[in-house]
């Protein structure tokens, strides 16, 4: 049985994972605009991530014989300035998605829901991996992106993320 109070969150959390996949479109689109499409194709991989997030949560959920609520999905649309703009809001996205999910857990634990406590286990571990991917794009964006070559460079090591996986399939 997963508590009524972390089965909301959860749902709102579908919402917010299916939101990041958004967001990510919209950067990949930026960066594409931009010419870099290495950077579009490195977003491209981690929007489908971000779906694979939403669909644990999904699975989980089903497998608890809860009914999934969907709601309306925020509008992603931005207008960056530079490049850097793109790649602080990651990193600031990724820390409020860290937030919501220590917050799940938090009511988990306060309501002893211990099988959502073991479910979320591996959604703090990704959150800290999360910020640091984005942790590294700003750094790696700040040692070359100024430069030309740097840049073109840069653009071709993101264009060589390969495709993500689901853990949970990959582990059956
Ligand atoms: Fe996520
Ligand atoms: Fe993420």
């Amino acid at each position: 049985m997963v508590n009524e109070k972390v089965v909301k969150l959860l749902n709102e959390q579908i919402n917010l994972e299916t939101f990041s996949s958004y967001l990510y479109l919209e950067i990949a689109n930026y960066f594409m605009d931009e010419g870099l499409d290495g950077f579009n194709h490195w977003f491209n991989m981690q929007l489908k991530e971000e779906l694979i997030h939403s669909r644990l949560i999904i699975d989980y959920l089903h497998d608890n014989n809860v009914s999934i609520k969907l709601s309306a999905i925020e509008d992603p649309s931005r207008d960056y300035k530079n490049h850097m703009e793109a790649l602080e809001e990651v990193l600031e996205h990724e820390q409020l998605i860290t937030r919501s999910i220590h917050n799940i857990y938090d009511v988990a634990m306060q309501e002893k829901d211990f099988r959502s406590m073991q479910f979320l286990d591996w959604f703090i571990e990704e959150q800290a991996e999360e910020e640091a991917n984005a942790n590294e794009l700003i750094d790696k964006y700040n040692l070359y992106g100024d430069d030309k070559k740097g840049l073109y460079l840069l653009n071709q090591e993101l264009g060589a993320r390969v495709e993500p996986t689901n853990p949970k399939l990959a582990a059956e």
